[in-house]
C-alpha cells in the first residue's frame, strides 16, 4: 500500500516537472487543433495546386530557366503546408507523408538546376503517393522549414489575391478556401522560425503575431464559407492588423 503511494507521488512529480519543462520561457506554444483552424483538406488542396503548379514549371528546362524563382518560392511554402498538415490533431489522408512531404520539398526549394530541381520534385510526388517515408524522421517536428523571405513573398502574392477577390465574395470560393488555408499554414510555420527575434523578452510577442495571423486567416476561411461579406471583411482586417504588428515590432526599418 505504502508502496503504491510512493508510486503514486513519483509519477505525480514526474508530471510536475514535465509541466514545467513544456511550458518553460521562451518555447513555441503548442499548435492548436489546426482541425478547428482550418479544414485539413483546404491545406491538402493546396499541395494539390502546388503539386500541380510544379509539374508545368519542370515541364522542360526553358521553362524551369523562365520559373525558377516562383517554382523555389512554392517550394518554400510546400514546405510550410507540409509541416502543418503534418501538425493536425485529427487524422487526414497526408499525415503519414507529412514528414517526407516537408523534407522533399524543402530539396525541391534548395535546387539548383533542372536537374535537381526534376529529382527533387519526383521526390514529392513519391511523398503525396504514399510510396516515400522519412526515416530519419517519422514524425513531424515543429521547426523551421523554410525561408522566413521567401514564405513572406508568398504572403504578399496571395494575400493580396484575396483582398482583390473579397469583391466578389461568392465567386473563386476553392481558391479563397486554399489561400486562407496557406496563410495560416504559412503563419504556423514560421512559429518556428525565430531568427528575427534580437530579444529573448520578445519570443513571446513572436509567438502571439504568428498565432493572430493563423487565426484570422482561419477565420476569414471560415467566413468566406460562410459567404459573410461583413465577416470576411472583419477577418481580413485583421488579418491585415496581424502583419502590420509583427512588421512594427520585428521589421521597424521597412515602415
Ligand atoms: C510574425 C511576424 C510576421 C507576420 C505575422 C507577418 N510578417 Fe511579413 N515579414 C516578417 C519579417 C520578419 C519579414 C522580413 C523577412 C526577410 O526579409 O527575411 C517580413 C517581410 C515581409 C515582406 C517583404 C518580403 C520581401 O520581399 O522581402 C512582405 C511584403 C510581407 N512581410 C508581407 C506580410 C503580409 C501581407 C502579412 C500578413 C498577411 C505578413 N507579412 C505577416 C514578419 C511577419
Amino acid at each position: 500500500m505504502i508502496f503504491r503511494i510512493r508510486l503514486r507521488a513519483g509519477a505525480l512529480l514526474l508530471v510536475v516537472c514535465g509541466i514545467g519543462a513544456a511550458l518553460s520561457a521562451g518555447d513555441p506554444p503548442s499548435p492548436p487543433s489546426l482541425a478547428a483552424v482550418v479544414p485539413a483538406e483546404d491545406m491538402i488542396a493546396q499541395v494539390r495546386t502546388f503539386e500541380t503548379s510544379m509539374k508545368g514549371m519542370l515541364a522542360d528546362e526553358k521553362t524551369y530557366q523562365d520559373e525558377a524563382h516562383k517554382l523555389a518560392r512554392e517550394a518554400h511554402a510546400l514546405a510550410a503546408v507540409g509541416l502543418a498538415l503534418g501538425l493536425y490533431d485529427s487524422e487526414h489522408e497526408l499525415k503519414a507523408a507529412a514528414p517526407a512531404l516537408v523534407e522533399s520539398a524543402r530539396k525541391l526549394a534548395a535546387a539548383k538546376d533542372y536537374a535537381a530541381a526534376q529529382a527533387a520534385f519526383a521526390e514529392v510526388d513519391a511523398a503525396l503517393a504514399g510510396k516515400a517515408k522519412n526515416e530519419a524522421a517519422p514524425t513531424t517536428k515543429p521547426e523551421k522549414v523554410a525561408s522566413m523571405g521567401q514564405l513572406m513573398k508568398q504572403v504578399t502574392f496571395v494575400n493580396n489575391r484575396l483582398k482583390r477577390g473579397l469583391r466578389r465574395l461568392g465567386d473563386k470560393t476553392d481558391e479563397k478556401a486554399r489561400d486562407t488555408a496557406l496563410l495560416a499554414a504559412i503563419a504556423q510555420a514560421i512559429t518556428y522560425d525565430t531568427h528575427e527575434v534580437k530579444h529573448d523578452e520578445q519570443r513571446d510577442q513572436w509567438y502571439r503575431f504568428c498565432g493572430e495571423m493563423r487565426d484570422a486567416a482561419g477565420q476569414l476561411n471560415a467566413q468566406i464559407k460562410a459567404a459573410d461579406k461583413q465577416g470576411a471583411e472583419r477577418a481580413a482586417k485583421r488579418l491585415g492588423q496581424s502583419c502590420e504588428a509583427c512588421h512594427q515590432v520585428f521589421r521597424p526599418e521597412q515602415k
